[in-house]
């Protein structure tokens, strides 16, 4: 059998206005991804060949996002519903089946819409509406049914008091023939309560033409809209339970899972313990057998397995080889490599630091820029001057084996050789050769009886 082409439709030019937010709706994150891009995603597993996206209000932020995801965007000038809305997207030109979607339903499940496909196509349909019960069906349109058989979708704003109690109700995802779309958009009317070209109008002109039409039932989640601030943070709550949910099944530890975020991209190792108040995002990688501590936030970084995050430790686009301690109170900046077993601790703040095996920062230092070599000992309070008057950054190469006494300041660009050892208190500015002693601080004179009191 020939395979029928199958394109998505993703609305989301609607104002959004409900969310009170500058942010155009559909680019608001859901567990840090945008909304829209949630569902690209998502629809990129169904097998549609191309995927148009419908904006119009803040497109110019919309569209760059949805082209690079590979989809093709058209705009509706003017809001004037989601059937107007279908209209825009150069419908005349779709062939095969067509999945519609809207931009504000960011917990869509792909084994639900591949599964309402399969239904489709096995029951030869023209139009499928997915369908959800609902305790509380609020501003839904609901669906009606005459002797079972689905009749029509009837807004909310548009419903008389029995229908209204309806609780099936139009999650807004159809899958329709072209045929069927280039034979009765053109005939939708405005004639509503709310002025507006209505998708959901299709379905009766379906069902009087006598089109093969039917209803899939789907998940809260599939169905789940965000219209506000309150249903945004519902769905990103959403996002993280189904993820910590999938780590508990995997052997990883919560002390309280409720009082977590961690982002469905990041990965975690079984036998890991993880705090109250922990932030996972991003393209991190958690190993086995890690503990991160209280209120450690951790993004698009790579921890082995074994390490140790204390308390209030901050971490950002780096690298933690196994074995190693960070924090309390540490803070890792961008390409940071923490090398095996190394130890950073309270109130040391790295950048852009190769940090060598078995290497101590235990407190209070700043490292920008630098190479710190396997078994080195950074004393209390150095500091790497790497930002010079010329506002450029200069580099501080330490070697293996080096003592750093407490209170050092490396003026880059320096570098240090392995065993070398840099007196307490001292400003280097200049090259140590290996195996030496640098010492480069005033002299201590004493006065007796200097103060007469
Ligand atoms: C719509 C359905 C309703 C369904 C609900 C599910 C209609 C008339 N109603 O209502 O039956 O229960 O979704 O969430 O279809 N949009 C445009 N252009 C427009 C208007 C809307 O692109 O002119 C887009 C919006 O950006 C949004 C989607 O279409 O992504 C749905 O629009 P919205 O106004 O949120 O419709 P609902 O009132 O939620
Ligand atoms: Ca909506």
């Amino acid at each position: 059998m020939e395979k029928r082409r199958l394109t998505a439709v993703i609305l989301a030019a609607g104002h959004g206005k409900r969310m009170k937010s500058p942010l155009p709706k559909v680019l608001h994150p859901v567990a840090g991804i945008p909304m829209i891009a949630r569902i690209i995603n998502v629809i990129k597993k169904c097998g549609a060949q191309e995927i148009r996206v419908v904006v119009g209000v803040g497109k110019d932020l919309i569209q760059p996002l949805v082209t690079q995801l590979g989809t093709i965007s058209f705009e509706q000038k003017e809001q004037l519903g989601t059937g107007h809305a279908l209209m825009a997207a150069d419908y005349e030109t779709l062939e095969g089946d067509v999945l519609v979607l809207s931009g504000d339903h960011p917990l869509v499940r792909v084994s639900e819409l591949l599964n309402a496909i399969e239904e489709y196509k096995n029951e030869g349909a023209e139009l499928a509406v997915l369908s959800c019960n609902m305790k509380n069906p609020g501003e839904f349109g609901r669906i009606v049914r005459q002797k079972g058989q689905l009749k029509a979708i009837v807004e909310a704003k548009d419903a008389s008091k029995e229908t209204l109690a309806i609780k099936e109700v139009n999650t807004g995802i159809y899958i329709i023939s072209a045929k069927l779309i280039n034979k009765f958009l053109p005939e939708l009317r405005a004639s509503n309560k709310q002025n507006e070209i209505y998708l959901t109008d299709i379905v009766s002109m379906a069902v009087e033409a006598g089109a093969r039409t039917i209803v899939v039932p789907v998940s809260l989640d599939t169905a789940f809209g965000v219209n506000d601030q309150t249903q945004l943070s519902k769905a990103t709550r959403r996002i993280v339970q189904r993820k910590v949910k999938e780590l508990l099944e995997s052997g990883v530890m919560f002390i309280n899972p409720e009082m977590v975020y961690i982002e469905d991209s990041v990965t975690v190792g079984a036998g890991s313990v993880i705090y109250p108040g922990v932030f996972l995002k991003g393209k991190t990688k958690i190993g086995s057998y890690c503990v991160l501590e209280p209120n450690c936030f951790i993004m698009d970084s790579e921890v082995e397995d074994s390490v140790q995050i204390k308390l209030g430790s901050y971490i950002d686009g780096s690298k933690i080889k196994t074995r190693a301690a960070i924090g309390p109170y540490a803070h890792i900046r961008p390409e940071c490599d923490i090398g095996e077993n190394a130890k950073v601790g309270n109130f040391v703040e790295l950048k852009k630091v190769q940090f060598g095996d078995n290497a101590k920062a235990s407190h209070l230092t700043y490292l920008g820029d630098a190479t710190i070599g396997d078994e080195t000992n950074i004393g209390c309070g150095t500091i790497t001057c790497n930002y010079a008057v010329d506002k450029k950054k200069y580099k501080t190469e330490i070697g293996k084996n080096v003592f750093v006494g407490s209170d050092t300041q490396f003026v880059a660009p320096v570098k240090i050789g392995d065993n070398a050892v840099i007196g307490s208190g001292s400003t280097i500015t200049k090259d140590v050769p290996a195996n030496a002693l640098a010492v480069a601080r005033g002299r201590q004179i004493i006065k007796e009886d200097y103060n007469k009191g």
